[in-house]
């Protein structure tokens, strides 16, 4: 299993799914309670009443203006967790308070963060697209029963789309075409490149874009483990010239997919998924498209990772893999996510001492 990695930022929720509904999530193996308080603010606490456990995201638990009632016996909590009211009894025991979580919006995102230390002033990466008025978003989040490892290698090798994602966002040039990985060992972030200068257009942006023709295809990937990876897609009919020194790319395509990572359980992941573009901005047939098409693209995904998780639970002890030019971007978040599990792990032994 990869191990997780603490005292950082994930994504519970999109900021839509947080509102006067409970709404339970588990994150690192820690069931939180999200909800929004009457004057906006997003609340995360923990999601097991201190009385019996019961989860208070579950019925008949209850909103109370800005506090939760427990739907079993009607303890009682505050936005900062303490316990306000107990049936039966005026004396409220000192210990009942539920461990709150800090707790942000960006993005279109609702963050936790999920640690031992508070995150002080470190905050999410960014996916601004996700909440730009320059872009249209499709969005949705897919349980997957693997272990989120397996996400990671998937999304960081994307030669697999030509093979599971043929005739959606895959075509052979993808497989064929081969990448540049670099890494930034400072910041934890990945990247990795693949070009392609004259590719068939895949059904996916050949409907949104209406291109006809073969195109130029770039892949730019940026994973910031643990949590959030980008992939910033371009596309153009071949022959548009490459962007400009300023950044600027009039004539070409750009979509910015961008999947939140988030372990639930050492065998379960949510996978947030969204996909940004900046043309046909009102179209609301290529919105349904990309969505109704990228939801069939992460399913394929989903299928797989979880027929490969069951594969890996009977291999004996000590199975061996092989690897080879594609998965360097992979094995590079490997390395990254072991360190930074590797020091959460010794930062909360020190603490502990
Ligand atoms: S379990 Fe919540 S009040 Fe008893
Ligand atoms: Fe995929």
């Amino acid at each position: 299993m990869t191990a997780f990695v603490r005292n950082q930022w994930y994504v519970a929720a999109y900021a839509h799914e947080v509102g006067r509904e409970l709404l339970g999530r588990t994150v690192l193996g820690e069931p939180i309670l999200l909800y929004r308080a009457e004057d906006g603010r997003p609340v995360a606490m923990a999601d097991r009443c201190v009385h019996r456990r019961f989860p208070l995201s579950e019925k008949p638990s209850r909103l109370d203006g800005d506090r939760v009632v427990c739907g079993y016996h009607g303890f009682t909590y505050g936005t900062d967790g303490v316990c306000v009211s107990v049936p039966g009894q005026q004396r409220i025991p000192r210990t009942a308070r539920l461990a709150t979580y800090p707790v942000l919006e960006q993005d279109s995102f609702v963050w936790v963060w999920i640690g031992d230390r508070e995150p002080g002033d470190t905050l999410p990466p960014r996916a601004p697209w996700l909440d730009s008025p320059e872009y249209t978003v499709v969005c949705g989040m897919e349980p997957l029963e693997a272990d989120y490892g397996l996400l990671v290698d998937n999304l960081l090798d994307l030669s697999h789309e030509t093979y599971l994602h043929g005739g959606y966002i895959g075509t052979p040039e993808v497989a064929e075409t081969p990448i540049t990985t670099e890494v930034d060992d400072k910041t934890g972030v990945v990247y990795v490149s693949r070009h392609m200068a004259d590719a068939a257009c895949p059904p996916f942006y050949a409907e949104s874009t209406g291109i006809t023709g073969r195109i130029t295809r770039w892949q730019d990937i940026e994973y910031h483990a643990p949590c959030l990876y980008l992939l910033h897609s371009r596309i153009a009919p071949v022959g548009t010239p490459d962007p400009s020194a300023d950044g600027s790319d009039p004539d070409a395509f750009h979509v910015e997919v961008v999947y939140g990572i988030t372990p639930s359980t050492e065998k379960t992941t949510y996978d947030f998924w969204a996909v940004a573009r900046d043309f046909a901005l009102e179209d609301q047939r290529v919105s349904d498209f990309l969505r109704e098409n990228n939801h069939t693209v992460v399913m394929q995904d989903v299928v797989a990772l979880n027929v490969l998780q069951k594969a890996l639970d009977t291999e004996k002890a000590g199975y061996q893999e092989l690897s080879i030019n594609i998965d360097t971007g992979g094995l590079a978040a490997r390395r990254i996510l072991a360190r930074l599990a590797a020091e959460g792990a010794e930062r909360a032994e020190a603490a502990a001492r």
